[in-house]
């Protein structure tokens, strides 16, 4: 990813830049996962040592150029929000019944729901202590985020009431959940680099609308992905019955294919949950990621990315804004 962000020669040295903090950040949480009790520091450590992105202090790291760049505050406020990140994978992973990630088997595969969720919790509060440290504007930032993360899932879980759009209400749960954090990533950077007020809002605005786009596209890489390069089995949120963007589209539209698509769909999910093999919906999740609604998800992936792009006209020209379009283009342009 870092690659196609940082093309260009002029783009060198903010790479280095980031590298380096990136580095940082690496080694603040080898750190601030230790834990004294010995199963605890295994369970904590498991999928930080698992792999992932680190999209998120990534994107702290650069919007602190804007400022003072990468001091000891930015990286343990981007080491803070990754733990956070870190620790709702643990809970999601519950939540969803998922048994892959990061190409491991979730933690409750391994050591069951209860330890996987208190894994969770333990990593929310060295998040907070870490927090703690910057003062009360980064505890605000921090349980702010948390709580609007946590709604997100909770809505998520409990699905649209009466009376809400199921398109809409998903997009203000991908908001929630994935928006809210990534904002606060964003927003961090400026926030602890003293950087100009004003970028605060775009900031926000910018990693709201990316985590909105990252969302949709990993609905549609979530049907079409290789096991091997996501880390994930292909539909494992649909099997579970969390529904994703290309399946309510689905449920939008009036032709006959589409209604007897979705009722497969809908009866494989009804089997799944009384104990059938999930590789009965193989076929139907294959056909939905042939469907119309799945180009359509990544033409709204690709509009949610754009918008994002269009939130950074605040920022001043040069290589941070350069940076932060290409990362917003990269986010929809991915396979994994
Ligand atoms: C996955 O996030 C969970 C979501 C909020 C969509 P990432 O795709 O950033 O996961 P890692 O950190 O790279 O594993
Ligand atoms: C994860 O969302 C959101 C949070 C962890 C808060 P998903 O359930 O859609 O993400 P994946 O597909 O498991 O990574
Ligand atoms: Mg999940
Ligand atoms: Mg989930």
């Amino acid at each position: 990813m870092a690659e196609r962000i940082f093309a260009g020669p002029q783009m060198r040295r903010l790479l280095d830049t980031v590298e380096e903090g990136l580095d940082r950040v690496e080694t603040t949480l080898a750190r601030e996962l230790r834990v004294g009790d010995g199963l605890a520091d295994i369970t904590s450590r498991y999928l930080y040592e698992a792999g992932g992105k680190r999209v998120r202090p990534m994107l702290t790291l650069l919007t602190a150029q804007l400022g003072s760049g990468t001091t000891d505050a930015i990286v343990a406020g981007a080491a803070a929000l990754e733990m956070t990140h870190l620790g709702s994978l643990y809970h999601d992973d519950v939540m969803d019944g998922a048994d892959t990630r990061r190409g491991v088997p979730s933690a409750h595969v391994v050591w069951g729901n209860s330890v996987a969720i208190l894994t969770g919790d333990l990593l929310f509060s060295r998040a907070s202590q870490l927090m703690a440290r910057l003062g009360e504007g980064a505890i605000k930032l921090q349980a702010d985020t948390f709580e609007r993360l946590v709604l997100g899932q909770m809505h998520e879980t409990v699905g649209p009431q009466a009376g809400d759009d199921p398109v809409d209400f998903y997009l203000h749960v991908l908001a929630d959940k994935t928006g809210s954090l990534i904002a606060a990533s964003a927003r961090a950077g400026v926030l602890f680099s003293g950087a100009r007020e004003e970028y605060l809002e775009p900031m926000n605005q910018f990693g709201e609308r990316v985590g909105i786009a990252f969302q949709l596209l990993d609905d549609v890489i979530d049907l079409s992905a290789d096991a091997d390069e996501t880390g994930k089995v292909p539909g494992t949120d649909l099997r579970a019955g969390v529904p994703t963007m290309p399946y309510l589209l689905l449920g939008r539209s009036d032709d006959p294919g589409s209604g007897a698509l979705k009722a497969a769909i809908d009866d494989g999910v009804a089997r799944i949950a009384d104990g059938a093999d999930p590789s009965i919906l193989d076929e139907p999740l294959a056909r939905l990621r042939d469907h119309e609604v799945t180009a359509r998800t990544k033409s709204l992936a690709l509009q949610w990315s754009q918008d994002a792009v269009a939130s950074l006209a605040a920022l001043p020209d040069g290589p941070v804004r350069e940076a932060l379009t290409r990362f917003a283009r990269v986010v929809v342009d991915r396979s994994s």
